[in-house]
């Protein structure tokens, strides 16, 4: 599946199968593994063989067409609660990320505006919508990257936090693809990428991504970031988003909150790059956000040996939140979106600069 440079696919839809590269093996194993059900999908997601937030809502798009492709009513009112049914137990497996929820509301939206079609008719639609994200991703993730390229000055030192490469999304990221398309320009000096404690997300797959797209980088433990910005090694941090709420507060890898306080203080743009279905217009603001909480033996073991005495208490958040004030400029791919976010969402999602 993986013939070279930049060919893998986090995603596959082909032949009728759903099929996805196993990440948690990442770097060490190249794995392709098949997703046949909703219950595999939702177990894949919980254990982050497939993770990112644009990676999940894709995913979980296809984990609602596999939940009722065999169903056999005829009747909209039976299928349709099948389908809810299916993408609230599909919801529940991780719910930070927005883009999970959002796309499995944009399929059952789908299917009320189509009740009156035949149930063979609703399925095809709910697979081609499934696709249609997938294809979407791919183009607005590439426009992120033309956008965002724009902020990064020449000889550019670039300090990013977890994973939001080709892995995260359909193809090229998101703040993935503003390093990609930068470096593309000749613009890029060094990535500066955090290890991103405590399943290594930076030194697993960030790194193994850059790898392949022939980026400069140097791997760095999280706790380096304030060091190398006091000593003049970065120029701007780029992260994901997983969730951006009405005020720009935006939810993001554990970590996130920290690196835009350090920036804040050295004075060094803090860019976050996501697409615009990572704005979730029904939340005010970022404490109503709700941060998924993990195994602790995510932070007490490492390879399954204790790090830490058995049975302590373990704090492991996956998320946390970066308040709008920190946030130099949004990068999606409508373009760039600086401060005052509140009124500058409004007018974007206004239904005249929706038309
Ligand atoms: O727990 P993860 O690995 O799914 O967390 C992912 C992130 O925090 C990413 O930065 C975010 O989803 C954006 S990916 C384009």
């Amino acid at each position: 599946m993986n013939n070279g440079k930049e060919l893998y696919q986090s995603i596959i839809w082909q032949n009728d199968q759903l099929t996805i590269i196993d990440q948690t093996k990442l770097p060490g194993k190249e794995e392709y593994i098949d997703l046949n059900t909703a219950e595999n999908v939702w177990e894949a997601i919980k254990q982050l063989k497939v993770r990112g937030a644009p990676a999940i809502g894709i995913t979980g798009a296809y984990g609602l067409y596999l939940a009722v492709r065999n169903n056999e009513t005829d009747r909209f009112d039976e299928f349709f609660e099948a389908a809810n049914k299916a993408a609230n137990y599909l919801n529940s497996s991780r719910p930070t990320a927005v883009n999970l929820s959002w796309a499995l509301n944009h399929i059952l939206d789908k299917l009320l505006e189509n009740s009156k079609l035949p149930v063979s008719d609703l399925k095809k639609m709910i697979l081609q919508t499934a696709i249609d994200i997938h294809d979407e991703d791919r183009q607005l993730c590439r426009q992120i990257g033309e956008h965002g390229e724009k902020l990064v000055p020449e000889g550019a030192q670039i300090l990013t936090h977890c994973n939001t490469g080709g892995l995260a999304t359909g193809q090229y990221g998101t703040a993935f693809s503003v390093i990609y398309h930068a470096h593309r320009q000749g613009k890029v000096k060094k990535v500066w990428v955090d290890e991103t404690r405590p399943l290594l997300q930076g030194a697993r797959l960030t790194t193994w991504e850059l790898q392949k797209a022939g980026i400069p980088f140097s791997l760095n433990i999280d706790s380096a970031a304030a060091f190398l910005m006091k000593q003049g090694n970065a120029d701007l941090v780029v992260i994901g988003a997983d969730r951006i709420t009405a005020n720009g507060d935006t939810a993001n890898k554990i970590g996130s909150y920290g690196l835009a306080v350090l920036a804040n203080a050295h004075n060094i743009p803090f860019y976050v790059a996501a697409p615009y279905s990572t704005i979730d217009m029904n939340l005010q603001h970022g404490g109503l956000i709700d941060i998924e909480q993990r195994d602790p033996a995510e932070v007490s073991r490492f390879m399954n040996t204790p790090t830490a005495p058995e049975g302590i208490d373990v704090y492991n958040p996956a998320f946390d939140v970066v308040p709008h004030s920190l946030i130099t400029a949004i990068i999606t791919e409508r373009g760039i979106i600086k401060p005052e976010y509140a009124r500058n969402f409004k007018e974007m999602f206004s239904p005249a600069a929706i038309e």
